[in-house]
This record gives C-alpha cells, structure tokens and sequence, in this order.
C-alpha cells in the first residue's frame, strides 16, 4: 500500500493532535523523555535533570483518552484487560503506558522521545562520558571484531553507545540488527533490521528476540547486533558470538562489568537449557571480548565507568581485568561532577590482537604498552588477576 504525501501529512497531523496538551512536548528537541504521572504531574528530562512541566490534563479522563489515541494510533490496544502496552510511535518515539487497574493510581504514560540525530563519538567525547584514548580503544576493538558487551541501568546510554560501535563496522560486512524497538541509525548500506513484534489484540502473533537472533543466524551476518538482551536470547548470542560470528556486540542492564556477566548467566538459565553453571560461565568467558559499563552519576551525568577484558576461566570463576576505570575528581561550584577515565595499566590481552592486524593504537595506550610481539616477553603469558568481585560504587 502507497500513501500519498497528503496522507502521510494528514496522518502525522492526525497523531500529532492524538497527543493533545503533550504535542508541545514531544516537539521539543531539547527533551529527551516525557514522563506523565497523573493530570498534573507531567515531568520530563532535558539534559540529564528531571524536570515538572506547568503541561495539565483536565482530568483522569483526559488522560486516559490521549493514551488510547496515541496507542490506537499505531495500532494497538490498552484497556483494563490489557493494561500494559509498549509501542513505537510514528516518529520513532517509545512509549510505554500502564493503566488502571495495574497502575493503582490512574494511568502512567513514559515516551523516550527519538533523538533525531543519535549522539556521535565526538559528542561523547565533548560530554565527558569517555576520552579519546578510551574512545580509539574501542574503535580498534571493533575493527578486530572483538565480541562487545555494553552494560549499563536504564537510560544510561547503552543503545546510544551500541549505535557508535556498531557504526565502528567496516562497510563491507554484512550487519544484522535485532531489536525490540527498532532505535539503532547505522550509516552503512548493508544492513538488514529485525524487529519483534508484540501479540495482536488476539494475544497472539507474537515474534521475540530469541527468534530473530536464531533468524539472524540463518542469513550469513558478519556480524550480530542485539539491542537488549534480556531472557533465553542470551545462550543464542554467546553460540553465535563462539561460532564464527565474532565482532558482534550487545548490552545488557546491570550496574557492573561483573554484574553484567552475572546477569548473562542467569538469562542463559531463563531460556530453559539445562547447563551446568561452569558450563555458562566457559560460553561467557569464551564469547565475550570486551565489557563497557556506562552509569548515570548523581548529576545526571552519562559516564563510562569502566572499560574491563573477559581473560578467561579460573576455577569456576570467569576472570576478568579492568583496562580503563573512572575516577572522581570532585565537583564544580554548580555540582557537575569532574571526572576522568584512566588506564589502568593493565596490558589488555586484545592487544596483540590489535597489532597483528596493524590497527592504529591511540599514542597514551602503545607508550604504555609497546609491541612486544618477536620480543621473547610476547610468548610470556600475562598472570591472571586475582579472581573476586570487582564491584564498583559510584559516588
Ligand atoms: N553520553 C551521553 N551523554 C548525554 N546524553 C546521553 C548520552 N548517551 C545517551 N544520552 C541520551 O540519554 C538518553 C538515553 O540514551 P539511550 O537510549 O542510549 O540509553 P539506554 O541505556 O539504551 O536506555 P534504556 O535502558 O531505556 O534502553 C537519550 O536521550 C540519549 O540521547
Ligand atoms: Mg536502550
């Protein structure tokens, strides 16, 4: 079906008066998240501060009535048999809504407002959520189809970050992308982008990440880019990223580079394979190269706060060493965090890796540590770190 350019500008018309005394909102680009918590209580974030607008519904009905507009709009449903609903709005926006009798206090819309230009490595940088030591770093990681691990808590920045590495691919690799809501912009031309799909108003239909993965696998990627993992995928991943699919990336929600293997055990448990817990951790030790581990400090501030290597199995504990680390340098007279993000000094084991293929090391990283490949020390092989929790607090 072809829609004409008046229908598709009536339609936008259409949704943009759907969102009623929320219109102004979602035309702003200065917000990155438009929040309703009740009639009067609509917050909203802009640059990293939660802020309450003066924007009001009437009443609960009011509220109500945008909601299923918006949803209806993009042809789902919400009612009290179905009181939850996740979906994409037209511009690319998220949203979620919960209503009554779930949300015991009337209902709750959330819309992560599509940015329509994703932040570039540049923008990181100029931010201070990673320097351009640690930011050369990961380009040459990529590059040597190192398999990446973004961990991170909501809205921290994880997809943000996945889209930069993911735009690190050459253009000459085939990319399959799977996600839950279709948010990655990958400048390449060959990209082929799946999507799950919820149940339709039947409860039936529904199309999950798991499968996708499994399908992504069917069609000669290069590479592999999950949005999210988050259940039974994560076995699919760490099989694909162990079998050929090397370079591929993903992230996961949790709040440390240990957590988030932790976590990846667990989901492999959630997919229903029976394996023995030393069994998952040799698949994770195995499959993943590299984690990268963003966190939101108090300030609202987006920061990587670690950059760590996955060296492989001691005992039954998968060790793992930390390249890059933040660290806290105080705060300025406005209560903006000053921080930076160090090496280590740990040689990262990627490394040869990086210079067999003779891809260019940022100066800080081969000053520290120079090739020694042809030298006798290169057969010496690094003693592992002490195994053990490397959990980190914040703040
Ligand atoms: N380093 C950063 N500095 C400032 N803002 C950022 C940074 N990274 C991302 N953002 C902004 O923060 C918001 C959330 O980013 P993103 O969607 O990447 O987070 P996420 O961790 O994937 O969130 P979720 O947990 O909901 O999937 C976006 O509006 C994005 O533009
Ligand atoms: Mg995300």
């Amino acid at each position: 079906m072809v829609m004409s350019q008046a229908e598709a500008a009536s339609d936008q018309e259409g949704y943009l008066q759907a969102l009623g005394p929320l219109r102004v909102l979602v035309e702003d680009d200065n917000l990155t998240e438009i929040m309703v918590v009740g009639p009067d209580m609509v917050y909203v974030e802009s640059h990293g501060r939660i802020l309450l607008t003066d924007v009001r519904f009437k009443d609960q009905e009011h509220l109500l009535k945008v909601i299923d507009l918006i949803v209806s709009a993009v042809g789902r449903r919400i009612d009290t048999r179905q009181p939850l609903c996740d979906a994409r709005l037209l511009d690319g926006s998220r949203v979620n809504a919960v209503v009554p009798p779930v949300a015991i206090d009337g209902p709750i819309l959330t819309i992560r407002k599509f940015a329509k230009e994703r932040l570039r490595i540049t923008d990181l940088i100029h931010f201070g959520t990673i320097t351009e030591a640690a930011a050369s770093f990961l380009q040459a990681s990529v590059l040597a189809r190192a398999n990446i691990l973004i961990s991170g808590g909501t809205g921290a920045g994880k997809t943000t970050l996945l889209n930069i590495c993911s735009g690190f691919i050459p253009p000459d690799e085939r990319i399959v992308t799977v996600e839950d809501a279709a948010e990655l912009q990958l400048h390449q031309e060959h990209v082929c982008r799946l999507e799950s799909r919820p149940p339709d108003v039947r409860g039936e239909g529904r199309i999950g990440i798991r499968e996708l993965v499994i399908n992504a696998l069917r069609m000669r990627p290069d590479r592999i880019v999950v949005g999210e993992v988050r259940g039974g995928e994560a076995l699919d991943m760490l099989q694909a990223m162990n079998t050929g699919h090397d370079g591929s990336m993903t992230t996961v929600h949790a709040n440390s580079p240990r957590d988030s293997l932790s976590r990846l055990e667990t989901q492999v448990l959630m997919g229903g394979i029976e394996l023995p817990s030393k069994a998952i951790r040799q698949q994770i030790a195995s499959a993943i190269n590299i984690v990268v581990q963003l966190n939101r400090l108090r300030d609202g501030s987006r920061r990587i706060t670690a950059i760590s290597e996955v060296v492989g199995m001691e005992g039954e504990t998968i060790s793992m060493q930390d390249i890059f680390l933040m660290k806290a340098e105080g705060a300025d007279g406005q209560g903006n965090l000053k921080t930076t993000l160090e090496l280590t000094g740990v040689r990262p084991q990627i490394l040869d890796r990086l210079f067999d293929m003779g891809l260019p090391l940022p100066p800080e990283i081969s000053r520290l540590f120079p090739d020694r490949r042809g030298d006798q020390v290169a057969a010496v092989r690094l003693p592992t770190p002490p195994a053990g929790p490397l959990q980190r607090r914040l703040g």
